[in-house]
């Protein structure tokens, strides 16, 4: 683990797209984490500013307001937090998304640059704000409105040369995005792997990319793919997980499938390897499965076994649901071994 770490915020590079209409100006930070040829993680997807209310008395019927004293702000999304686990656990971690200039004075954007991640490879949109969601939580459920016009299109960030040579430092790209519609992601996707990098995704819940017959061709680049358990039933159309893990092997190298309390499972050399979590006193739940993907990956970097990166993974997983947000409860490296031990 890192203890302190130099900020050196600086622009490094400004750059005008669509001939010249859309201005783009990419930041960066200079920090350990973001040293050149680091060989660690890169992670694309889309970054999301959460304002989370809380507490609700009741829910508003259309027209009216209700007032909360409970309110929390998050850097939120698979992004987000899949980097700030991986990098406080001490995996060299870059982010690469889209972020209006609204968050770069907020806290949420200092958190996520002091927890280690490089934002060399993020662009400012000079016009549209971050992608924002407002989350109303009312007796254990919620409610989102989400505005992220700024996400629309995506991929053509994944093609720039500014993200290609930020993406040939790192040893893994990790995708946090749903890769939707995939005819748009395919080509990419193909010409990344073949750079020698590996690949993993974490789509979410998409019916349209989960179903689609074009996912096997898309999922054949990648060494992992972390769906839940309901996300990997909807890719294959299994009852049982242990049968859509099977059936995901004959298109991505590893499947690694979450199981919520029950912990998770991947399939290699047609065998399921199932690994238990720890118990924990669950709050709220968000982003655990975002989490548990920076654990395994961090694992996956430092060259440890399959199980280890489940364990770990379990471990940041489950620690993640024992607070508000999913980067709120991160491990240190001390502290997820000494977990990870007791699960032996
Ligand atoms: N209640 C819990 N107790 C112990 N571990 C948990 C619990 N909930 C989640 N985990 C751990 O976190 C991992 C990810 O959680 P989950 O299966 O809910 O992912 P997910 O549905 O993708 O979550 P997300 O809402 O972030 O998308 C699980 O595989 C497990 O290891
Ligand atoms: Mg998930």
């Amino acid at each position: 683990m890192r203890k302190h770490w130099r900020q050196n915020v600086s622009v490094f590079a400004a750059s005008r797209f669509a001939g010249g209409r859309i201005s783009a100006i990419i930041w960066g930070v200079m920090t350990p984490a973001s040293a050149p040829n680091d060989r660690g993680l890169a992670i694309f997807g889309e970054f999301f500013l959460d304002l989370v209310f809380y507490d609700l008395p009741r829910v508003p019927r259309l027209g009216e307001e209700v007032k909360t004293a409970s309110f929390a702000r998050f850097p939120g999304g698979g992004l987000a937090t899949t980097a700030m686990v991986a990098s406080r656990l001490g995996t060299p971690t870059q982010i690469i998304t889209k972020v209006g200039r609204d968050i770069l004075s907020t806290p949420e954007w200092r958190k996520l640059v002091q927890s280690g991640v490089s934002i060399q490879g993020c662009e400012i949109d000079p016009k549209l704000p971050t992608a924002m969601t407002v989350c109303a939580a009312f007796d254990g459920d919620r409610m989102m409105i989400t505005c992220d016009k700024i996400n629309q299109k995506l991929e053509k960030l994944l093609s720039r040369s500014s993200a290609q040579n930020q993406i040939r430092s790192a040893k893994h790209l990790h995708l946090a995005c749903s890769m939707s519609p995939p005819d748009k992601w395919l080509p990419l996707i193909h010409k990344l792997r073949r750079t020698g990098l590996t690949l993993s995704a974490d789509m979410g819940w998409n019916p349209e990319l989960l179903e689609s017959p074009r996912l096997p061709s898309l999922l054949s680049s990648f060494e992992f793919v972390f769906p839940n358990a309901a996300e990997a039933k909807a890719m294959t159309g299994e009852q049982s997980v242990e049968a859509a893990a099977r059936k995901l092997a004959r298109w991505v190298r590893i499947p690694v499938i979450k199981l919520g309390h029950a912990g998770s499972l991947a399939f290699r050399e047609g065998k399921i390897l199932r690994i238990k979590s720890i118990t924990v006193r669950t709050v709220d739940a968000t982003g655990s499965g975002d989490a548990f993907n920076g654990g395994f990956l961090y694992g996956y970097l430092a060259g440890w076994p399959l199980e280890e990166c489940l364990r770990s993974g379990n471990v940041c997983g489950a620690l993640a649901t024992t607070r508000a947000g999913g980067s709120s409860a991160i491990p240190t490296l001390k502290r997820l071994r000494e977990l990870m031990k007791k699960m032996h």
